[in-house]
């Protein structure tokens, strides 16, 4: 079964609108837990727009799941992260003036420095997945960090329309199968909703999706317990039609 890890980063946003200590995240979490959600997803970012320090450190002691935290390959958040031990951090490019996380990381071009930080927190016990663009020519680099796994970045196929779209999705699913073949574990997220997520769903190597901003704003309006049964069926259903 394709896992869910429900990215809560809009949460924190809204808290943050007035400075208070509510919404609470861990009561949001746990709601997740409750309703589907295998993990919970946060994104401290060096700027810490959203998530806070303290936001790692007591989601990490009060989650029934576990926590992927999300990161740049930033000293300051590196030293937080193998502090608090989550289970996985996925390594993200981040660039103060974007809103959301843009593309994936490039690898290549900054491999020894992801090296290091894959190191770093393999060392102590850490799981480490990055974030990459579905591009065949880095799949060596990726797997030569030692990351044992990657998550790919589905922005350009959520922002692709009629035939471009499946044309993206082609690419993905091509690329998830060689990356796979070369013993990576394949997740997916970014732009992911209750309109786009089931397609992704078919590529039978992916084994985990992160999605936030669709899931947390359909939970203003049907709650957030409603909005992760919803997606955690979506997902069920396509896995269903793929076994038939
Ligand atoms: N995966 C990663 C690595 C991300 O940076 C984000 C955005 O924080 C997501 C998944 C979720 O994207 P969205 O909020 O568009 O569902």
């Amino acid at each position: 079964m394709i896992k869910l890890g429900v990215n809560i980063d809009h949460i924190a946003t809204l808290r943050n609108a007035r400075g208070d200590f509510f919404p609470s995240l861990v009561y949001a979490a746990n709601i997740v837990e409750q309703n589907g959600g295998d993990f919970i997803t946060i994104h401290l970012r060096e700027d810490r727009r959203h998530i806070k320090d303290n936001d790692l450190f007591l989601l990490k002691d009060n989650v029934t799941t576990y926590i992927n935290l999300e990161m740049a390959c930033n000293e300051d958040v590196l030293q937080k992260a193998l502090k608090a031990k989550p289970y996985k951090v996925t390594l993200v490019p981040e660039r103060r003036d974007e809103v959301t996380t843009e593309g994936g990381l490039n690898v290549k071009t900054n491999f020894a420095k992801v090296k290091d930080y894959v190191s770093a927190l393999q060392n102590e016990g850490i799981k480490v997945s990055l974030f990459v663009e579905a591009d065949i020519s880095q799949i060596e680099s990726y797997k030569n960090t030692g990351a044992k796994e990657i998550e790919i970045h589905t922005g350009k196929y959520s922002l692709a329309k009629n035939e471009d779209q499946i044309e993206v999705l082609k690419e993905i699913s091509s690329f998830a199968k060689k990356a796979n073949a070369c013993g990576l574990t394949i997740c997916a997220g970014h732009g992911l909703n209750y309109h786009n997520t089931q397609a992704i769903c078919m590529i039978k190597e992916i084994v985990e999706l992160n999605i936030g901003y669709s899931i947390v704003t359909k939970s203003l309006f049907n709650g957030l317990d409603n909005a992760v049964k919803e997606m955690k069926q979506l997902i069920i259903q396509s896995e269903k039609i793929c076994l038939e």
